[in-house]
């Protein structure tokens, strides 16, 4: 790995991603891209690229230009946008992600990292500890891309022996980059709002049990699986890795230990539906044996530490 493309850098994963690259490898070694143009202040120390990864050419002539050779594709329409707009996040999840591959072959990309999702699962998957393996039919668009990036990790390693790797993240939370369009932005967007105005109205139902991650086991289980050594790896695409589970009743039961007067109701809309259909709990005992995956974060650490970052943030005064 000695020079790293990392597509859609801007996201809420890629900010936070492409800085613990920056910090490993160096930042003249990791070349950040995204369509949209405004950094946001993101990256002073990075070669950014504007690229939109549905142009083949475009993404070609950044790859020839650094010399690409490690592909972190983050580029994605995320569950929610991707039920609004079906064929977009069909164009871009799987053109875009065509296009990575191709390229990847073409220039001999030494690995390259898509993330999967729990989106993967669907009504006929086993929804509690989910396995490794199991039916995956999923009923939204998001999801059918996501199965489809898997079997193609696994379609390019056996013809091309591209080294493709990929983990199912849960919903991921953090408080640097806001979520883009997903279905687990409400743990997210909680945090703002109980510290905002003391009262949140979610759109899942009150008892939708969902995996969840704090940003930096997300970070660590990515390197950590992007460092791991090649043959002890029995998968390619489709990690699944827990950290835990909860409701949002759950974590609002949490976040009232630090604000007594915090409240929530419920508005749920058509993303519960999507929510209705994935796991609880994933079985992530591939990624243990594997490459050694250990969660750090439980829910308790992670509200403690989004409730004091997410308030300095927000410049209101508040302490544990
Ligand atoms: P995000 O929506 O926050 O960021 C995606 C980025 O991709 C954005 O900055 C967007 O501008 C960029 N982008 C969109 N279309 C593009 C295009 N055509 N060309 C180039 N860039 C484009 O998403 P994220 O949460 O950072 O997710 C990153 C990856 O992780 C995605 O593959 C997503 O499916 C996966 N994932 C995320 C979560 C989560 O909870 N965040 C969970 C499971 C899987
Ligand atoms: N957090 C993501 C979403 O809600 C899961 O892939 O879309």
């Amino acid at each position: 790995m000695k020079k790293i493309l990392v597509t859609g850098a801007l996201g809420q994963i890629g900010s936070e991603l492409s800085h613990e690259f920056n910090a490993r490898y160096g930042n003249e070694n990791v070349i950040v891209s995204d369509v949209m143009v405004d950094t946001k202040g993101i990256y002073p120390e990075n070669v950014f690229e504007k690229v939109d990864v549905t142009d083949v050419d475009g993404l070609e002539k950044i790859i020839k230009r650094h010399n690409i050779d490690t592909i972190i594709h983050l580029a994605a329409i995320l569950s929610a946008r991707g039920e609004q707009d079906p064929e977009l996040a069909w164009h871009i999840n799987i053109d875009g992600l065509l296009n990575v591959i191709r390229l990847s072959i073409k220039h001999n990309i030494d690995r390259l990292m898509v993330p999967s999702s729990i989106a993967v699962f669907g009504p006929q998957s086993t929804l509690y500890n989910a396995p490794q393996e199991t039916i995956l039919k999923p009923n939204t668009m998001y999801g059918i891309t996501k199965v489809t990036g898997e079997l193609l990790a696994d379609y390019y390693y056996k013809k091309y022996n591209l080294d493709f790797r990929g983990i199912r993240y849960p919903g991921i939370i953090s408080h640097k980059t806001m979520p883009g369009g997903g279905t687990t932005d409400y743990a997210v967007e909680i945090f703002y709002e109980a510290l905002k105005t003391g009262h949140y109205t979610c759109f899942l139902s009150s008892e939708a049990c969902l995996p969840m991650m704090y940003m930096p086991d997300c970070v660590r289980a990515t390197i950590e699986l992007l460092e791991a050594d090649r043959t002890s790896l029995k998968h390619r695409g489709d990690y699944n890795v827990g950290a835990m589970s909860f409701t949002p009743e759950d974590q609002a039961a949490e976040i009232r230990k630090y604000l007594p007067n915090f409240t929530i109701d419920y508005q749920p809309d058509f993303r519960r539906e999507i929510a209705k259909y994935w796991p609880a709990s994933v079985d992530d005992s591939s990624a243990c044996a594997d490459w050694g995956w250990r969660p750090q974060y439980n829910l308790e650490m992670t509200v403690k530490d989004m409730l004091v970052n997410v308030a300095k943030k927000l410049e209101i005064d508040f302490k544990i």
